[in-house]
């Protein structure tokens, strides 16, 4: 039997995270692997998170039971991912990784689960976009490991209970809300992933320098925390970015200087916003008069997708205060207008 090392079995399991990544390109996909924290010590941030699940972990080693079924929601680019795989190696279990597009017919859920061994991982990304078949499939696998198949047809028609091994499921989803109730109901744990703090972006930034082998000084890497949107995956796509600007066009490691120049010319301003957060911003402002607007008028002015706006743009605008939600739409609120440079005046003021 071939013996497989940690490292590299670590690296199979990152392989498949990667894998359900699409918006991830190949290159990318290399990169992701090697900067990916491997267990709890090296990942850095979600301390409350990081603590209760020790425990978890813990206490399921030692009643010699799988872990209870987790649910992880909030903000792409977080570290769900990251952390299932941290989960299965700190559990010493295999991982299998997938995600709810990719089960779209019963048989895809069903062969899932048949081919999974005691005790290992099921992890399922976007789980929010589960349809209601499969969901039902998976309702008595997650709470008594059993499958129930239909056999014949019409009034002959049996139902098998079929066992399938024990195994815990992790979901991820940037939105909890979708989640049906049911489904929500059979996680034992529910946890929400936090935007990083920029002191924690600032180690994610030194250590994934330190692989890359980029060198940077501290307030360099400061200066990149500062406009990471609290986003451990932008950090990381930062960091090589101006690491570019700092081998080609200053010859230097990075300094705040150089990461403040760089990141001035990639159009990432003080606050991490982007062109499109920007641009969404002063479309509401000028166009609805600052709003309320509802999010596929806006997806349409601006010609990008609703969701993707409404995951990739929207969650860090509304943290900073920027945006508001109403029941009738978004709202920009009065920091943002001075922020953008634009006068508020006093109705404006008390509106929101
Ligand atoms: N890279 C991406 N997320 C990380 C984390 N939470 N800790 C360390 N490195 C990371």
């Amino acid at each position: 039997m071939a013996i497989i090392s940690d490292d590299e079995k670590f690296n199979n399991i990152q392989q498949k995270l990667v894998d359900i990544k699409p918006e991830i390109n190949e290159f990318d996909k290399s990169f992701e692997n090697n900067i990916r924290p491997k267990t709890f010590e090296n990942y850095i941030g979600q301390s409350n998170l990081k603590e209760t699940l020790k425990i978890s972990i813990e206490a399921a080693k030692k009643r010699e039971l799988p872990l209870d079924h987790l649910l992880f929601y909030g903000p792409p680019g977080l570290g769900k991912t990251t952390l299932a795989g941290v989960i299965a190696q700190e559990m010493n279990v295999d991982i299998k990784i997938t995600s709810a597009p990719a089960l779209e017919r019963p048989r895809d859920i069903i062969g899932i689960l048949m081919s999974l061994k005691g005790g290992e991982i099921l992890f399922i990304d976007e789980i929010h976009r589960l349809n209601k078949i499969a969901e039902e499939i998976l309702y008595p696998a997650m709470e008594d490991f059993t499958l129930d198949m239909t056999t014949g047809k019409g009034q002959s028609v049996k139902t098998l209970r079929v066992p399938v091994p024990k195994f815990t499921l992790i979901g991820a989803t940037t939105k909890a809300g979708a989640l049906s109730g049911p489904l929500r109901d059979r996680f034992g744990i529910i946890h929400r992933l936090e935007f990083y703090t920029t002191e924690e972006l600032a180690k994610v930034i030194e250590r994934t320098a330190s692989i890359l082998n980029i060198e940077i000084t501290k307030k360099g890497a400061f200066a990149i925390a500062r406009r990471s949107r609290g986003t451990p995956r932008i950090a990381n796509r930062l960091i090589k970015r101006v690491g570019d600007f700092a081998l080609v066009k200053y010859n230097s490691e990075i300094t705040e200087n150089i990461a403040n120049e760089s990141l001035n010319i990639l159009k990432i301003d003080e606050m991490g916003l982007d062109s499109t957060d920007r641009s969404l911003l002063k479309l509401i402002i000028e166009k609805f008069d600052g709003g309320p607007v509802g999010i596929e008028t806006i997806a349409a002015a601006l010609g990008e997708d609703s969701r993707t706006l409404e995951d990739v743009s929207e969650p860090y605008l509304l943290q900073s205060g920027f945006i508001q939600r109403t029941p009738r739409g978004r709202k920009v609120s009065p920091e943002a207008m001075r922020y953008l440079g634009y006068k508020t005046n006093s109705a404006q003021q008390t509106l929101f």
